[in-house]
């Protein structure tokens, strides 16, 4: 197809600015020489027009409610793969072969015991620290520890970074929950895959062994598959930004860590428990909730709703919401808060406000329900959040640096006081 352009108009002249398409259709105008040609820049605040870069990882159709990673819907991944699987697919672009995967596991098992040093940092946090705090603090410590991984540097496989993050992440993440409830550590285990290990480090003690339960497990990789990535963004984008100025890459997944546990962002799973909770001990009076967050004097907002890509149900939200269904069923579990999601649910998605907004819900809406179940505490939900982000994360920087790009940089438009009003 021969380059297509459109015309920028301005001040008598005019600006050809070449289009670009994606291999699933999105068009985009190229803006790159506009400022050499013009002397102009473009503005966009929260880039709600702007496409940072070129990728090949993730697609997402927000209008009709598509995902899919690396060309494989993320349906089809969750019926057919494993987390780590899913993983390997986002690292090299495509699931690994029997041969592949094991290596793969292998550098998890291999990599999944922390620096003992490492260890001590637990006890030096105040108690009732948030885990994302820990975490992302330790996730930075990383680089005083291990061999720097920098895009200058990168001498090692990238499965091995990876496997490493993962792998002392999932350590970490079960050690920061068993230090916030006194009990000891438990290390990881070299007969365990990665899911059921992380469930042991968590849930078992000296003196009440834990039994793994296979649905659990199941539950856990389809909850890691369908939060694996999500293209730009706002922790992804921290990530290639921060990487971009050739930052190392365990302090440059930590700013991923801390971008993603703001309540807009994944710390949402918490605060959808919290909401939930709050609307419980309130009576259960729903409207009252929904009426509050249409509310513009009210800074209240429906948590595990709204979503920028997606303007219509999340694909994940609703794989999400079946197995929550499904899960409780299984476990026996009657649990009053998803008596109230679905209430809400019904409530917004026949409202007016959410239908002009097409406000749905979104990954967050029920993913909480299901780790309550599971036995993992409120402030534990965002780290499962980070846990499953990380493939994503290294993907992207991995993608960033092998395309050579330039140090993220912005402009602005300045609006302040000129020196002759001082
Ligand atoms: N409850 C009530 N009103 C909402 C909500 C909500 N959850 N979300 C958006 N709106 C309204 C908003 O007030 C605005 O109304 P108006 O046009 O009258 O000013 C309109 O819908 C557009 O919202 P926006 O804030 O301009 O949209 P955005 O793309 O900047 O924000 C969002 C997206 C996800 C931050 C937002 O929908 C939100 O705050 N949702 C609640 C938090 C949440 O669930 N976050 C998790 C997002 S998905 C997982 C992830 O990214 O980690």
């Amino acid at each position: 197809m021969s380059q297509e352009y459109a015309k920028l108009v301005y001040n008598g002249k005019e600006v050809e600015l070449p289009l670009v398409r994606g291999t699933m259709g999105e068009v985009a105008l190229d803006i790159s020489h506009l400022r050499k040609e013009t002397g102009m820049v473009t503005i966009d605040p929260s880039f709600m027009n702007t496409a940072s870069c070129y990728s090949k990882i993730t697609f997402i159709d927000g209008e009709k409610g598509i995902l899919c990673y690396r060309g494989i819907p993320i349906e089809k991944l969750v019926e057919n793969t494993r987390f780590i699987e899913t993983a390997y697919l986002l690292l090299h672009g495509k699931l690994p072969n029997v041969e592949q995967s094991d290596k793969f596991s292998n550098l998890l098992t291999e990599n999944s015991l922390l620096h003992e040093d490492m260890r001590h940092f637990f006890d030096r946090f105040p108690r009732g620290s948030h885990p994302m705090s820990i975490m992302g603090t330790m996730q930075n410590a990383f680089s005083t520890f291990y061999s720097n991984v920098d895009s200058l540097s990168l001498k090692e496989a990238i499965d091995i970074s990876a496997a490493r993050i993962m792998s002392t992440f999932r350590t970490m993440a079960a050690f920061a929950y068993k230090r916030s409830i006194g009990e000891p550590v438990v290390y990881p285990r070299h007969d365990l895959p990665f899911c059921a290990n992380f469930l042991n480090m968590m849930f078992d003690s000296p003196v009440r062994p834990y039994e793994i339960n296979p649905n659990v497990v199941k539950i856990l990789n389809s909850l890691l598959i369908l939060h694996a990535d999500h293209e730009q963004n706002c922790s992804t984008t921290a990530v290639r930004t921060v990487g971009s100025a050739q930052v190392n890459l365990y302090s440059t997944i930590s700013a991923g860590i801390a971008a993603l546990s703001g309540p807009l962002h994944g710390g949402a799973n918490q605060a959808v428990i919290e909401m939930l909770q709050r609307i419980v001990r309130d009576g259960g009076n729903v409207k009252k909730y929904i009426d509050r967050a249409k509310d513009k004097n009210s800074s209240f907002r429906l948590m595990g709703f709204g979503h920028r890509v997606y303007k219509t149900y999340d694909p994940r939200a609703r794989l999400i919401k079946k197995q929550c269904d499904d899960f409780l069923k299984q476990m026996s579990i009657n649990d009053p808060l998803l008596d109230v999601a679905m209430q809400l649910e019904e409530t917004a998605l026949n409202d007016n406000y959410f239908i002009e907004r097409n406000l749905y819900p979104n990954v967050d809406f029920y993913s909480g329900i299901i780790y309550r179940a599971m036995g993992i505490p409120e402030n534990m939900f965002t780290v499962m959040f980070a846990l499953a982000r990380l493939p994503g994360w290294i993907a992207h920087w991995k993608e960033m640096i092998g395309s050579k790009t330039k140090i993220t940089r912005p402009r602005q438009i300045y609006i302040g006081k000129t020196p002759k009003q001082n």
